[in-house]
């Protein structure tokens, strides 16, 4: 009864359209409804009771020009209690990757009841960048964010608009939302994150249907891969062995174009890759397949995401490169130039499972304790450490883009010099990041993107500029 691999056609998410352009004050304002729906995710099955952005998931994709700024009214719309999970459905709306101000970045208890709206202001000010909104509420971010509000937020710029790479939404730069999810015999969701540890599903969706095909041309294309899990990594690979060209990261462009044949994909985190088609011959199946991680649970066919199916040769050539340089990362926090000794200090962090829940620095979750005072734009080094055993955790920093220093004290991943803002931290693994604290002042917060553990409290809040400076 399962959906199986191959069989229905990738969607993309479509184009959130504004209400208004403000084109003198360069302001776009959208509306956004949460709230429930029936989809037909299963294709032949029943439909799905989800949560959507304007009820689809992935919701509508909102793109947006660097320098324009915009409001997005987010209503909730949501029922008071999930009919079936049976928690109030509060919301928090977290635009991740934007530096917005405090009160706009979803701040896990400045929640949205049902019935109510906010109003949340983003500047997009930075680098071109894929970023998502997603649901951030305190205690139920995972069951909000796995029954469907998730979404793609990206943004566009001169240096992207100058680079002669695959362009075009949809066309040659296609968004993929990686999810996995456990169906019941009904079509619904089943939510189930084993005691408070990690939910696997069974069935991988792409853009919210299960393990699609796309059709492809013979030229290259640019693929910005999403992991909108709740606790599934992924480590992917072509079956074609072909390499993937990585251009871009969480944060942006990186410096430049590194080929891998391999990457691990954790939740949260995003990557830019160029495949070329152009190297197969018409009629070529080419799999996108999971290779697995260690301690994450796998099914039949989770080794499996997706299918490129080669059925033409390319009609357009335009953008159809990889330059050797892609980002002179000169901006003021862009971190690719930081270098150690630009530090003002370092910063040690420990996640593990203490006394049955997930801690940083043996702490949990409390919304009144600030458990790092970082004077504003300081550089600063902070080293992440797992002590917690068979468990991975990406760690994901609000506001700043940091830059990998290295890995047990060695260099970081090839795929990984670039832009980031979550940070892959294997099992047993120290990472070390540095980035630049800013541009705005207040409270944000750092935790685990596996969404059970985030949940349960594995999350702390740093405060720039609390020190007056
Ligand atoms: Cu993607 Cu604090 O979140
Ligand atoms: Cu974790």
């Amino acid at each position: 009864r399962l959906p199986v691999p191959f069989r229905v056609p990738l969607s993309i998410p479509p184009l959130a359209r504004p209400l208004r352009r403000d084109n003198k004050r360069k302001i776009d304002f959208y509306s956004m409804t949460m709230k429930a729906a029936r989809v037909q995710i299963l294709p032949d099955g029943p439909k799905t009771y989800i949560f959507g952005y304007d009820g689809i998931t992935p919701g509508p994709t909102i793109r947006e020009k660097r320098g324009r700024r915009c409001v997005v009214r987010q209503i909730n719309r949501l029922p008071k209690t999930h009919p079936y999970l049976g928690y109030e459905c509060t919301t928090s709306v977290h635009l991740h990757g934007s530096d917005s101000l405090p009160q706009y970045d979803g701040w896990a208890e400045d929640v949205i009841r049902p019935g109510q709206y906010k109003d949340y202001r983003y500047p997009d000010d930075q680098d071109a960048r894929p970023l998502w909104y997603h649901d951030h509420a305190i205690h139920h971010t995972a069951q909000n964010a796995y029954m469907g509000c998730a979404a793609l937020y990206t943004t566009h710029d001169e240096l992207e608009a100058s680079l002669p790479v695959p362009k075009g939404y949809g066309r040659y730069e296609i968004p993929l939302v990686i999810q996995d999810k456990i169906f019941a015999q009904n079509g619904n969701f089943i939510y189930d994150d084993d005691g408070e540890n990690s939910l696997y599903g069974d069935v991988i969706l792409v853009n919210g249907r299960p393990w699609p095909t796309m059709k492809v041309e013979r030229r290259k294309y640019r693929l910005r891969f999403l992991n909108a899990s709740v606790s599934r990594g992924f480590h992917l690979a072509l079956d074609s062995g072909e390499p993937f060209t990585v251009v871009g990261h969480d944060g942006g462009f990186a410096p430049e174009p590194t080929e891998v044949t391999s990457f691990r994909l954790g939740m949260a985190e995003r990557y830019g890759v160029i495949v070329d088609f152009a190297r197969h011959k018409i009629g070529d199946q080419i799999v996108l397949r999971n290779l697995g991680l260690p301690n994450n649970q796998d099914f039949a066919n989770t080794d499996v995401i997706m299918r490129f199916d080669v059925v033409s040769n390319a009609t357009s050539t335009a953008g159809n490169s990889v330059p050797d340089r892609l980002n002179p990362s000169t901006g003021r926090h862009n971190p690719m130039r930081l270098r150690e000794s630009d530090a003002a200090r370092t910063r040690k962090w420990v996640f593990e499972r203490k006394n049955g829940l997930w801690t940083i620095n043996g702490r949990t979750w409390d919304s009144q304790r600030s458990d790092a005072d970082v004077p504003h734009d300081d550089v600063e080094i902070w080293e992440l450490e797992n002590r917690s055993g068979g468990w991975f955790h990406p760690i994901h920093l609000h506001l700043v883009d940091f830059k990998i220093l290295d890995r047990n004290g060695g260099p970081p991943f090839a795929y990984e010099r670039g832009p980031k803002d979550v940070a892959y931290v294997g099992e047993g693994e120290t990472v070390r990041v540095i980035a630049r604290f800013g541009p705005t002042r207040g409270k944000y917060m750092m935790h685990c993107h596996n969404l059970v553990h985030e949940d349960h409290d594995m999350m702390t809040h740093f405060d720039v500029g609390a020190t007056g400076r």
